[in-house]
């Protein structure tokens, strides 16, 4: 038996970043699936809030983003989608975990040392929350028994610290109650912004020129795509250390061509050596806009279906409320709280 869970922030509309990174993946194992596979899908809104938001934005924030994760393809009657605060077991087995959870290895994370390096006031102002968010999901995985979390590289360190504190847990209390998960790692697995081609593709980056969202007309795609970061060298190749912008457009050329014929970013860039850095700006543009062209079309349609949101959201609460009760019951019992 299989079960996947992964998730995604409700921050704003999702990127291309995110899309090939993760939630391209999410809808292909829903559509492979084996009859026995069991897909849930979390927007994490608790997550969120380990940063300051706006009440109304986050409202409608949540909105936009279950409506995308349907655009994408993901189906309520083959996949289990919900917001994470509908489901209260993911807040309980969290405080459970963080009584095993070590403060050494929260620190040595490498999300906390990025965003306390940046942070200019003093600890006093840190959140609790914005440290233990590992442990936060690390419940997520666990509350469900997930086998395998498909997600892209930057989550791959939480997923280890996941598998750690379940063994832990396991070790501890001599049960098998949580199932330490695999990590997948999508082949997109880090797109990088395009206005700063060392950095990855982030909805918090100040520059809406960095990225591609979903919801992008045509036009600003291409306006985007244009502005990209590239360098002066002649040709085109892909060499990654070298050319991080170009290699960059060449990734999301390769994983975004469903046409493409090409086993590799090699052998694409092969086939645009003697082209111009405006050709291949243009394919890209291209072949970016045939990948989102449909999901912005069906994501203007569900946003305003208040009323099946609504209903999408408060099936997938129940089953998940389900699916965590089940393990939340084993976690109770080992501890000695039931
Ligand atoms: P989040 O909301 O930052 O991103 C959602 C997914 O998108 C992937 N991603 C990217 N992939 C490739 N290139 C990029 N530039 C890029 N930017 C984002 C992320 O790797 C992620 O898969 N902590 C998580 C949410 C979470 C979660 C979970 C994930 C909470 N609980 C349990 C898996 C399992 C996060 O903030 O993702």
């Amino acid at each position: 038996r299989k079960t996947i869970f992964s998730g995604i922030q409700p921050t704003g509309v999702p990127h291309l970043g995110n899309y090939l990174g993760a939630l391209r993946q999410w809808v292909d194992v829903q559509d492979n699936a084996a009859p026995n596979t069991t897909m849930i899908y979390s927007l994490v809104d608790l997550h969120a809030i380990t940063v300051r938001q706006d009440p109304k934005q986050l409202r409608q924030w949540k909105k936009e983003s279950l409506s995308m994760l349907l655009a994408i393809g993901l189906d309520p009657n083959k996949s289990t989608i919900f917001h994470q605060s509908d489901v209260p077991a993911h807040s309980e087995l969290m405080w459970i975990l963080s009584c095993q959870a070590s403060t050494g290895y929260l620190g040595r994370m490498t999300q906390w040392k990025d965003k306390t390096a940046n942070e200019k006031d003093s600890s006093e102002k840190l959140k609790l929350g914005l440290f233990s968010y590992p442990v936060l999901q690390a419940a997520d995985v666990l509350v469900h028994r997930a086998t395998h979390v498909p997600v892209g590289h930057d989550q791959a360190q939480h997923l280890e610290f996941a598998r750690e504190v379940a063994n832990g847990f396991n070790h501890t209390f001599g049960t098998d109650a949580l199932i330490p998960p695999e990590t997948l790692i999508s082949p997109a697995k880090r797109v990088m912004s395009l206005t700063d081609p060392l950095a990855k593709m982030s909805k918090s980056h100040p520059n809406p020129k960095s990225r591609i969202l979903l919801t992008d007309s045509e036009e600003v795609i291409r306006s985007k795509v244009k502005a990209a970061v590239t360098d002066s060298i002649d040709g085109i190749t892909y060499d990654p250390e070298r050319r991080p912008g170009v290699s960059n457009l060449i990734d999301i050329l390769y994983h975004t061509d469903s046409r493409s014929a090409y086993s590799s970013q090699e052998e694409s860039a092969k086939d645009l050596a003697g082209r111009s850095m405006r050709a291949l700006k243009e394919r890209v543009a291209d072949t970016v806009e045939s990948t989102v062209k449909r999901i912005r079309a069906s994501y203007e349609d569900l946003l305003h279906d208040e009323f099946y949101l609504d209903r999408v959201a408060a099936e997938g609460a129940e089953k998940a409320a389900k699916s965590a009760a089940v393990t939340m019951k084993a976690v109770k019992n080992a501890v000695g709280l039931a």
